[in-house]
């Protein structure tokens, strides 16, 4: 039967081989499938290992400094972290379409990804962390050959005139199978058992305009939002929990004053396939306190409700 400390081993060793005296570049978005096939190439590799982090602007509190912080802990990779917050924000000024922002956001990916991969010499391979389901959907077959080259939608999609070969080390393998393989590796839990996050990051969260402003509101109600529910021992229960900032604007009072602020919908689901999910019946305790929290907290935050909307046919995401 089919070990994960084999496949673990097996894998290092053919990377290894193929990769030979060649460098790889690595993209690294904080979650748990870009962390582990770092860590595979970091012990099979080490230093040939450049890993590229962009940072967007769009990413939860602390994130960006986590994943620096974690990987230099773990890897011993040559770290690229591309700031380009600015570049992202200004594209995305007064874009309040969803499949709009997902477009720019895509486009300047790329450009910044591709921009930082010219700046790495001899560079010959790209390491992604595409799992099974991703190449199922692209029409390949687990333990068969690639049917098509798709990059991670994490990665955003790289030009075919980067000229890379692909490394996919995950490519067989399902999300709690690179968890437990996570786990091997000496990865913290807190890598391993992090929540999915989109590509787009909070400006799919954030409806209605992206401003810096509205990005560093959503931020604060978003970790209220999770640190209550790991602290309530729910995070391993849900498979996803986040905020999500509404472009309304609704009456409140506070004292003797009315106020007229914007809403957080608060979004956890249980799911294994993320293809379908159901609300996560979290405790009406743990929802008031979030609730409270966020309303005292957050500035410019009145109202707080709850999504108990399922997939089909509503979506996880808002946007
Ligand atoms: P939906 O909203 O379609 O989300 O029910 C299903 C899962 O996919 C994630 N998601 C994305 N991931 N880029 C990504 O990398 C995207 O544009 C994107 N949109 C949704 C979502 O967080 C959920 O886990």
């Amino acid at each position: 039967t089919w070990k994960l400390t084999d496949f673990a081993e097996e894998t290092i060793a053919e990377i290894r081989q193929r990769v030979g005296s060649n460098r790889v570049i690595c993209g690294l978005s904080g979650g748990v499938d870009s962390s582990v096939t770092a860590a595979l190439l970091s012990r099979a590799v080490g230093d040939q290992t450049a890993c590229i982090l962009v940072d967007n602007g769009l990413m939860r509190r602390g994130e960006i400094e986590s994943v620096i912080e974690e990987f230099s802990k773990h890897f011993k990779t040559d770290l690229h972290v591309v700031r380009a917050e600015d570049r992202f924000l200004a594209a995305l000024a007064g874009v309040t379409d969803p499949q709009e922002k997902r477009k720019i956001i895509g486009r300047i990916f790329i450009d910044c990804f591709a921009e930082e991969a010219a700046k790495i010499p001899r560079a010959r391979f790209l390491a992604q962390g595409t799992l099974y389901p991703d190449v199922i959907e692209s029409g390949g077959l687990r333990d068969g050959p690639a049917a098509t080259i798709k990059l991670h939608h994490n990665v955003g999609g790289l030009p075919q005139d980067l000229q890379f070969e692909l490394i996919e080390p995950l490519r067989n393998l399902f999300k709690d199978e690179v968890r437990q393989l996570g786990l091997q590796l000496g990865l913290p839990e807190e890598i391993v058992w992090r929540h999915p996050f989109p590509g787009p990051g909070l400006a799919v969260r954030c409806l209605g305009a992206v401003t810096k402003e509205r990005l560093e509101i959503l931020r604060q109600a978003d970790a209220i939002v999770v640190e209550e529910i790991k602290k309530a021992g729910w995070y391993r229960k849900t498979a996803q929990a986040f905020a999500v900032l509404l472009p309304v604007q609704t009456v409140g009072v506070m004292g003797d004053a009315r106020t007229y602020e914007e809403v957080i919908a608060v979004r956890a689901v249980d799911t294994e396939d993320f293809m379908t999910a159901d609300w996560s019946r979290l405790p009406y305790d743990l929802l008031g306190r979030i609730a409270t929290r966020i309303i005292n907290e957050v500035p410019g935050i009145n109202r707080v409700v709850y999504d108990i909307s399922s997939k089909p046919p509503a979506t996880i995401e808002w946007e």
